[in-house]
């Protein structure tokens, strides 16, 4: 049997209709398949290569650190030199009350360790969450998630959860001094690309501070520079308590984080002690990964031509069937009429060599969410082939 056979036969599916790309490499901003076609890739695999594929640099952390150990014991006990060096220089780009990172394995473990924190901290069990924002797949995460049809199907789910209108001031009502938390994505991805206002955020930290409720940050999608800052809450003028990281801190490996001041962190580590258990929460090739990519895109100037690019997209991106662009920096949604119409643009769009997708609760909308490193050039390519599959559609 070849790749594709065994694919269909011993790998889980996840869709009836998987994308089904055999890819042999990547590198920079392009995916090449089995059969030897090349493909502008306008999701990094789902906000996850911010610096590209396969940056040198990451790559070579990589292999320097599988030459010294790998997995070495659960999360918490040894130190390791990548862990620490990569909390300290996210410590050293964040606030001074987010000093203290908890490695996880993905975007739902840090979500689950957030929730967990929120309860020993505040000894509240309320979780407020909002419709349509999106928190991961586990369980925990899953009853956090708003929307119902992804849920449903998996009930019971966490107890006393309450889910409101995002950028809603009248929401702002709910959270009271039963809260333990809100959680909230800095910039709504899946539901379409949807930022709350400056005064709502604003609204919403002062809320927690005065009913003592923890707000937490989602930035799996929003972080590492993808909207235009390092971090999506720069652009709010708010500092959140809990700040979730997962997707991009890897570089192209498997990594996320909840991050706190040290004082709230540290009743995970008594009554119960081990408050989070991980085993690979934290994987020092992870890590080493995560800290050289963090160190490029500090070094290099994409953040900052973000802004550019993302109008750059909107000024090109103009046709009568396109609904509407909605964008945060370079996460983009491109609203068409409904999914069948979109799937078909999408689907002219890889046969065209673009790679792109729709969002989990905006099937109507395409994904443009390329690495932050794609030139001007590459850009108008893309576009022009989004415009011709239009066209013929
Ligand atoms: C905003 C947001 N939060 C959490 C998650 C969950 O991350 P993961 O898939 O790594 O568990 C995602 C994943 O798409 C996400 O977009």
């Amino acid at each position: 049997m070849n790749n594709r056979e065994l694919f269909f036969k011993h790998i889980a599916q996840t869709s009836s209709a998987p994308i089904a790309l055999e890819i042999v490499k990547a590198e920079g901003v392009y995916l090449h398949d089995a059969a030897g076609k090349k493909y502008l890739d306008l999701i990094g695999g789902i906000s996850v290569c911010n610096i590209g594929h396969r940056h040198p640099k990451v790559v070579e952390a990589i292999k320097k650190q599988a030459d010294e150990y790998l997995h070495v014991l659960v999360y918490g006990e040894f130190i390791q030199s990548p862990q620490v060096q990569y909390a300290s220089l996210l410590a050293q780009y964040l606030p001074a009350a987010l000093n203290s990172v908890y490695f996880t394995n993905s975007g739902t473990e840090a979500v689950e360790g957030a929730m967990k924190l929120a309860k020993r901290v505040t000894g509240r069990t309320q979780i407020i969450a909002f419709k349509d924002s999106y928190h991961g797949s586990t369980q925990g995460a899953l009853s956090i998630i708003g929307d119902e049809y992804w849920r449903n199907a998996f009930r019971p789910l966490l107890p006393d959860v309450l889910h409101l209108e995002y950028n809603s001031f009248e929401s702002l009502e709910y959270i009271t001094e039963r809260t333990a938390c809100v959680i909230t994505e800095t910039v709504q991805a899946e539901k379409g690309v949807y930022a709350p206002t400056l005064e709502w955020m604003k609204a919403l930290r002062k809320k927690c501070s005065e009913t003592g409720t923890l707000l937490i940050l989602d930035e799996i999608q929003a972080g590492f520079g993808r909207t235009g800052s390092l971090w999506g809450f720069r652009q709010f003028d708010i500092v959140p308590d809990v700040l979730l990281l997962g997707k991009a801190p890897g570089g192209g490996m498997p990594l996320g984080a909840f991050i706190a001041d040290k004082k709230w962190m540290n009743q995970l580590t008594e009554n119960p002690v081990l408050g989070h258990i991980t085993t690979f929460g934290g994987h020092p090739l992870c890590c080493a990964a995560g800290l050289a990519s963090m160190r490029a895109l500090l070094e290099e100037d994409w953040i900052a031509q973000v802004k550019t690019k993302e109008k750059l997209f909107k000024n090109l991106l103009i046709h009568a069937e396109i609904k509407a662009v909605r964008s945060a920096g370079l996460l983009i949604a491109v609203e068409f009429e409904n999914f069948e119409f979109n799937k078909k643009i999408i689907d002219a769009c890889i046969a065209n060599g673009v790679l792109t997708d729709w969002f989990l609760f905006a099937p109507n909308c395409m994904r443009i969410a390329p690495p932050l490193i794609i030139s001007e050039e590459e850009i108008k390519k893309a576009c022009e082939v989004i415009l011709k599959a239009i066209d013929e559609c």
